[in-house]
């Protein structure tokens, strides 16, 4: 297999390429052309040139374009969920879920395109009335991660799209198979040329010369928190509109009174699902104390009957890690906790599955003090840490005091703690009697403190970021009428 830019409407090769590896079996999955900052250029001039006639597209057509996006994903998302799978190792139910979230938005966008609100309100002149509007914003310049390697690109391509942006996309290159996968469904469904851009590179060379270029309008990027706050002050030297989603610490906090399997069940689909590999995976359970040792107990024997393996196989529960790097800093962080007087229940080891792939045993760790690293940090990996508490208020607050503001779960069947957990749970999301995981398109989708930048993706709030308020008078009286003076008495 090969994989090529999309430049303008045309697959365009590099000097150089590079590969993507499987990471369940470490074969080559595929040769890649490798993009330079020449195709930046290239690229930000074909998205500029496009936006000319893009953003005058009028917004339904837009939209419907998107739903033939939507439809040929439907028939082919056994074919992308395979190659998702293949490409950076999640089990296939889940590439199929990944698939999936792109439908969901790509349907939902098309809708926007006979929505995309704006308002009109009282103006306090006589024979003269005033609307907001939305503009496009531009070129947008779109970086994402591996994880998601076709839902989270499609929570800021379909927004950008229907509101008349024209992009340039640079995917992880740990996923460039599918992600040119994904941008041939949109070359199939008709976009013209110019208006959806792909470049793949390893390295930040590329991604850098696109955050700093002054072409472009719009930034949105998700992966880690140091990339994010360096893309931050690159793009703030050219006052760019600046989306972040970053850094995760989600907990699931479970209350004495809660239903003993069903935490258990959500606990391990919320830490191992994705091998721990979500910005929203569950990765601090905080129990109270009386139902502490019933839950370490289930858990630790749910735990221990995980299959490892490639998600092609149906009979797998947990993928690999993305690569050897990943293995190597999970099983550093799991150490340190170690070192730090945090005891493993369960796991602790690189894996050995065939002799083949980057493998970690889902872990579970007991006795995690409040500021240690395991408590604090996130390790994109399958790690749980229990902490145990006495009550309700201290799981909120040992649940607020992260640096990261995600996701939060809780468990109860009390309907007062569920609301009062509701109120003082200070995360992006929070969910009741369900993990940290599986948020659904048309909801606000982001996080607080150090896990974003106050904007967010998902649902029609991701529209902030892609377009322009335009706030428009129109004065039919014909005669001057100051506003604020010429209505007034004195
Ligand atoms: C991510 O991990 O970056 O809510 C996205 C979820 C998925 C998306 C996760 N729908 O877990």
């Amino acid at each position: 297999m090969e994989f090529h830019n999309y430049i303008n409407g045309e697959w365009v090769k590099g000097r150089s390429t590079f590969q993507t590896i499987n990471p369940a079996n470490e074969e080559v999955l595929a040769e890649v052309a490798q993009a330079e900052t020449s195709h930046v250029d290239a690229a930000v001039s074909a998205a500029t040139e496009a936006f000319k006639s893009w953003r005058l597209v009028p917004a339904p057509l837009r939209g419907e374009l998107l739903y033939k996006v939507g439809d040929i994903l439907k028939q082919k998302k056994e074919e992308l969920a395979q190659l998702l799978t293949r490409d950076m190792g999640k089990v296939l139910a889940e590439a199929r879920g990944d698939v999936q979230e792109a439908i969901d938005m790509a349907y939902f966008m098309g809708g926007e395109g006979r929505r995309l609100l704006g308002y009109t309100a009282p103006v306090e002149m006589p024979n003269k009335f005033g609307m907001a509007v939305r503009d496009p914003a531009g070129v947008v310049g779109l970086i994402t991660p591996w994880n998601f390697p076709i839902a989270v690109p499609s929570w800021k391509i379909f927004p950008a799209l229907v509101a008349g942006n024209t992009i340039i996309w640079k995917p992880s290159p740990e996923t460039p198979a599918i992600s040119a996968a994904f941008v041939r469904v949109f070359e199939e469904a008709g976009l013209p040329p110019g208006v959806f851009n792909l470049l793949l590179a390893p390295g930040a060379e590329v991604a850098k010369a696109l955050v700093a270029h002054p072409g472009v309008r719009v930034l949105s990027f998700t992966g880690s928190t140091t990339t994010g706050r360096a893309i931050a002050e690159s793009a703030a030297r050219l006052n760019k509109k600046l989306s972040l989603e970053m850094g995760g610490k989600n907990a699931i906090i479970v209350m004495d009174d809660a239903n003993l399997e069903l935490v258990t069940d959500a606990s391990l689909w919320a830490a191992f699902g994705t091998s721990g590999q979500r910005c929203t995976a569950a990765s601090r359970l905080i129990v109270q104390k009386g139902i502490a040792s019933k839950v370490k107990e289930s858990l630790v024997e749910r735990t221990k009957q995980l299959r490892l393996g490639d998600g092609l196989d149906p009979k797998v529960d947990v993928g690999p890690v993305i690569n050897k790097t990943a293995v190597d800093r999970i099983h550093k962080y799991v150490q340190l906790g170690q070192k730090e007087g945090a005891r493993a229940l369960v796991g602790a080891s690189v894996a050995d599955v065939n002799g083949k792939g980057f493998f970690y045993s889902p872990t579970l760790f007991d006795g995690v003090q409040p500021g240690s690293t395991l408590e604090a940090e996130e390790i994109f990996g399958p790690v749980l840490s229990i902490i145990e508490v006495d009550s309700l208020e201290e799981a909120i607050e040992v649940n607020n005091r992260s640096q990261y503001g995600l996701s939060t779960s809780i468990f109860t069947q009390d309907v007062n703690r569920a609301f009062t957990a509701m109120r003082d749970i200070f995360t992006g999301l929070v969910y009741i009697n369900h993990g940290t995981t599986g948020a659904e398109i048309q909801f606000p989708f982001g996080g607080v403190r150090g896990t974003g930048n106050g904007h967010r993706e998902a649902g029609q709030a991701a529209l902030e970021v892609f377009t322009e308020w335009k706030s428009i008078y129109v004065d039919y009286s014909g005669k001057l009428q100051r506003a604020q003076i010429d209505n007034r008495e004195e």
